[in-house]
């Protein structure tokens, strides 16, 4: 029988156990993806330290598992951050923030030295930006950062979630632009990020993945970058 995108999920977040090194922390990203990572670390919680999150709901689903959280602070650098995407190009670079944790997502990948990014075939793209693109914004500065995105060509929707506007772990909003199609990842990235407000951009250029496990019903692909 073929395999549901849950159970792609599933055999990636395994494979991911093969890039976590063992007596150390591990950098733990967010999402349905990561969450069936977190499952499988479980398994070998007594194999590592522990774990540095990129959200409240990673933190949560780590401690439920007995598996120590640390503040980024309290580490210097990690060998191996552990994420999904919502989109990733032939270069390793990325759309994240689906779940509106990339604020976070990029300070834990900053402070790692391989990112590996598990997704399913899905989240293959040849131009980032099919996938509304997620930023940050200090919630003053919307409406100037949707204008800016509009002179660019795309179009921004503030994230709602229960008749409100989303409010993030950082205590911040989300634009999703669509509309863009972001050939120069890097160009852009470093860009957006000089606008006034803009707290984080989801292009992850500068923090591209290391490599990827890539589910397909083939089995998982390992595409180094
Ligand atoms: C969270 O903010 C995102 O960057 C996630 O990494 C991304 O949305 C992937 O999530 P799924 O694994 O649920 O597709």
């Amino acid at each position: 029988a073929a395999m549901t995108q849950d159970e792609l999920k599933a055999q990636v977040g395994r494979a991911a156990l093969d890039h976590v090194v063992r007596g150390e922390i591990v950098g733990v990203g967010t999402g349905s993806t990561v969450n069936k990572f977190i499952e499988a670390l479980a398994t070998i919680r007594d194999q590592i330290k522990g774990a540095v999150s990129s959200s409240e709901a990673s933190t949560q689903r780590l401690k439920a598992l007995g598996i120590p959280v640390f503040d980024s602070n309290e580490v210097d650098e990690l060998a191996a951050y552990i994420d999904g995407a919502d989109e990733i190009d032939g270069r390793g670079y990325m759309v994240k923030g689906g779940g509106a944790a990339l604020t976070r997502e990029k300070i834990v990948a900053a402070q790692s030295r391989r990112f590996v990014c598990i997704a399913d075939a899905s989240k293959r793209v040849e131009v980032l930006g099919r996938f509304p693109l997620p930023v940050e914004v200090i919630p003053m500065a919307a409406r100037r950062v949707a204008r800016q995105f509009a002179a660019e060509g795309g179009t921004a929707t503030l994230r709602m979630k229960d008749g409100q506007p989303l409010v993030t772990d950082n205590g911040q909003h989300i634009l999703d632009v669509t509309g863009l199609s972001i050939r120069e990842p890097l160009a852009f990235e470093s860009e957006v990020n000089q606008w006034p407000g803009v707290v984080t951009v989801g292009v992850f250029a500068h923090q591209k993945a290391s490599l990827c496990l890539l589910a397909t019903p083939e089995g998982v692909q390992t595409l180094r970058y």
